[in-house]
């Protein structure tokens, strides 16, 4: 009896040392929520609203390259890469830049994570992002002031073995830049004018296109974002399409969502594997303009590659499908960093 006692006095003791943590967000539980019962439309919902909220506010969101402490490149190629003994080099002007959040940004100054000795003081992972943190990878493609430009459209090709470039896709658009009334107007999309001869420049670099020249409008024509409001980010991607209501990526959509915002399909990953596909195979989510060019990209997961991002990873292709346990030895002597691939490719 007096045992049972003291028992239950240490354990009320013990647990008062220990701090609480922090009831998690109601926001997580309901994602979590939705993930773990495979609500798709729910899910799908959540991909909607953040797009929604995100859209306007990324503007004004530093460039990585700024949060970690390097000159401002704007625009950035795709990389290459190899598909057996070929080099795929990117033919069409698609180019990119990653940008992050105020929260995000204060996280890797407050941990030092631009630099990549300091990453590796964290041991085997950093610190993990707050909840706040937003990531998004932009991808821009350029239309001439002075002639239509021909824009390729994606309409769900079945995946060939060397991957579905741009150039592979079979239909194309017209996008009329000098505003004759000669193909789609700029208006139908998400735009950034190249107003300084500094941004002409990076464009015409990062695009390989001599002929870009201030003046010109680069078009969003795919957009990636990571929120880490629930541990492992939520994963949601959106692309241009000529016909934005038809099919299984416009379903959902609000309807506040209009005007070039609402030309834009979506898809979202919460997990690596579900919900699985009628194959039975792990789920899949992946934006055509980013993933489709890679070997299996068509089959590509955000959160499958993404899981992958750390210090000392060689490479983030081949393609890999399903979830990885943080057991794995792929983990063995690198640094986590809480799925942001920038931090462990572009840290100094
Ligand atoms: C095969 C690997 C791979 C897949 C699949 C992938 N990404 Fe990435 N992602 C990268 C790499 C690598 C970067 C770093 C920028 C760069 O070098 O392109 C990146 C950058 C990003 C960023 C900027 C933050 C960061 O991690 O640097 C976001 C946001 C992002 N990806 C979202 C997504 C979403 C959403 C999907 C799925 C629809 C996705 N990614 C699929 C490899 C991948």
């Amino acid at each position: 009896m007096r045992a049972g006692v003291l028992v239950l006095a240490c354990a009320a003791a013990c647990q008062s040392r220990v701090p609480a943590a922090p009831p998690p967000p109601e926001q997580e539980v309901r994602l979590l929520r939705a993930r773990d019962r495979e609500d798709v439309d729910a899910m799908r919902a959540h991909g909607w609203e953040l797009f929604a909220r995100v859209q306007p506010a990324w503007r004004a969101w530093a460039s990585s390259d700024v949060a970690l402490g390097a000159p401002d490149r704007r625009f950035r190629a795709l990389q290459p890469f190899r598909v057996g003994d070929r080099v795929e080099v990117e033919t069409l002007p698609v180019m990119f830049e990653v940008v992050l959040d105020p929260a995000a940004v204060a996280h890797i100054r407050r941990y030092g994570l631009a630099a990549k000795a300091r990453l590796r003081a964290h041991g085997g992972r950093i610190p993990e992002f707050p909840r706040e943190a937003i990531a998004a990878k932009l991808v821009w493609y350029p239309i001439k002031r002075d002639r239509p430009t021909t824009l390729p459209i994606w309409d769900g090709e079945p995946s060939r073995d060397d991957g579905n470039p741009g150039r592979t896709w079979r239909r194309t658009v017209v996008v009329d830049g000098p505003g004759t009334g000669r193909g789609l107007p700029l208006d139908a999309f998400l735009t950034r004018r190249l107003v300084t001869e500094d941004e002409a420049a990076a464009a015409r670099a990062a695009a390989r296109d001599p002929e870009i020249a201030a003046g010109d409008t680069v078009v969003l024509v795919a957009m990636h974002l990571a929120t880490k409001e629930i541990p492992d980010w939520v994963w949601a991607t959106y692309w241009w399409h000529d016909h934005p209501t038809d099919g299984t990526f416009a379903a959902g959509r609000p309807r506040a969502l209009t005007g070039a915002a609402g030309n834009y399909l979506m898809d979202v990953a919460f997990s690596a594997t579900s919900p699985r596909r009628s194959d039975g195979s792990p789920h899949a989510c992946m934006n055509p303009w980013l993933e489709a060019r890679f070997p299996n990209g068509v089959h590509s997961n955000c959160l499958a590659c993404h899981r992958r991002a750390a210090l000392g990873a060689a490479d983030y292709l081949p393609v890999t499908r399903g979830d990885l346990s943080l057991d794995d030895p792929y983990f063995t002597n690198k640094v986590t960093t809480d799925f942001v691939w920038s931090l462990a490719l572009e840290s100094r």
